[in-house]
């Protein structure tokens, strides 16, 4: 599908047909597939023989998912997970051993902070975090056993733009791979591998899904890096339901036109803010007052995406007081959704790391974060700013 357009990559590229002729992707709800011999059995286990297996790591809808993912982002190969979260922790235990070193960008989301700072020190690897726009500081933070430098670009929830050409020119010149979580741009908006990164990460259960309905979690790039991913997920076994990839199969058919058509409304919104009493500041990549408003613009395809955060006057009590004012837009930590939500993330999503962690990463308690979705605008506008009063 290499010739084909993306909207024509995202509605078809992957697709695999039974002798059934469904023109809708089947979804394969089997753990196990049956061998034609005893011979056929060896070789489908020793990877003599192609085919299916056992649905830990093998089923046809899960494969129909990784080969559109593959295509979308231009990498080579792709191993879908049961969340995000585990698409992190496969790659780093796919990649990574005891005396190995990440550096990591600040903001990057709470969840991946845990991970790295909590479990994996547990078991010998070290992480370093640095500013995230700073790219002489995660020059200055390379070691001779970093093996992995990790960003989210846009970051969360402060959406800080990181220049991921000039960070992939850092990581390779200390013989490190780049992993960059392309979870809030996804490849319509940003396609990291051809901007010189080795593996995007995703979370799926995000604009990938598009409707807040399944999790799920994907790890793209070269053959060689996911053979390694591959074979923790084979063992390891954090999978995802055939269920759940077949949802974000026909999810990603519409990615394009959500993407745009949010990225507009958020644009939108971020301009509103700008001018609203009680709010000083605002955050989005969009807006010419952002700091990294060009290298966004570039990086991009032209758009902001469709996080807007803020920050009202007053800190935790009125952040609160405009949350629990809106009758529309939900109250949740999700993101990505054709649902407007709304999230404190001081006290939510970035609750769990240190105060000092989070003012160094610039997240108040005035901040909040609108994901913004298909709804009208207007309607948007006038939910928040009831609170804003
Ligand atoms: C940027 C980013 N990366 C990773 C994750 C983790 O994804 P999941 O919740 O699917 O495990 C999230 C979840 O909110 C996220 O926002």
């Amino acid at each position: 599908m290499d010739d084909f357009d993306f909207d024509t990559q995202a509605v078809r590229a992957g697709t695999q047909r039974t002798a059934f002729g469904e023109h809708s992707e089947a979804l394969f709800l089997t753990s196990s597939f049956v061998f034609g011999s005893a011979a056929e059995a060896a070789a489908r286990f020793s990877g003599e023989q192609q085919g299916m297996v056992y649905a830990r790591f093998t089923n046809p809808t899960v494969s129909m998912l990784q080969d559109r993912l593959a295509v979308l982002e231009g990498g080579e190969s792709c191993v879908v997970t049961s969340s995000g979260m585990s698409a992190i922790l496969a790659l780093v235990m796919g990649t990574m051993s005891a005396g190995d070193h990440i550096v990591a960008s600040t903001g990057l989301f709470g969840a991946t902070q845990q991970l790295f700072g909590n479990i994996l020190r547990r078991f010998g690897v070290e992480h370093t975090l640095v500013p995230a726009t700073e790219i002489e500081a995660y020059r200055r933070a390379m070691r001779p056993e970093t093996k992995l430098v990790f960003v989210e670009t846009p970051s969360n929830p402060l959406t800080e733009v990181i220049d991921i050409e000039a960070v992939a020119a850092v990581a390779h010149e200390g013989g490190a791979l780049l992993a960059v979580d392309n979870c809030f741009c996804t490849p319509v908006l940003q396609r990291p591998l051809e901007l010189g990164a080795d593996v995007v990460v995703h979370s799926a259960t995000k604009y990938l899904d598009g409707q807040g309905r399944v999790l799920g979690g994907a790890v793209i790039g070269a053959k060689s890096v996911m053979e390694e991913v591959f074979k923790f997920l084979r063992t390891a076994g954090p999978c995802i339901s055939p269920f759940n990839a077949w949802v974000i199969l026909k999810g990603v058919e519409t990615l394009r036109l959500r993407m745009e058509a949010q990225s507009a409304a958020a644009l939108e919104l971020a301009r509103w803010l700008e001018q609203q009493p009680g709010v000083a500041r605002v955050h989005y990549p969009g807006l010419v007052s952002h700091p990294q408003h060009e290298i966004a613009m570039r990086q991009q395809n032209g758009w902001g995406g469709a996080i807007v955060s803020f920050e009202v006057d007053g800190g935790r009590e009125r952040a609160w007081r405009v949350v629990d004012s809106t009758k529309m837009l939900s109250i949740t930590a999700n993101l990505g959704d054709t649902r407007t939500t709304i999230t404190h993330p001081a006290t939510t999503t970035h609750g769990r790391i240190s105060l000092e962690a989070r003012e160094a990463a610039g997240i108040n308690e005035g901040l909040l974060r609108v994901s913004v979705g298909l709804e009208a605008v207007s309607d948007i506008q006038t939910d928040l700013a009831r609170g804003l009063l």
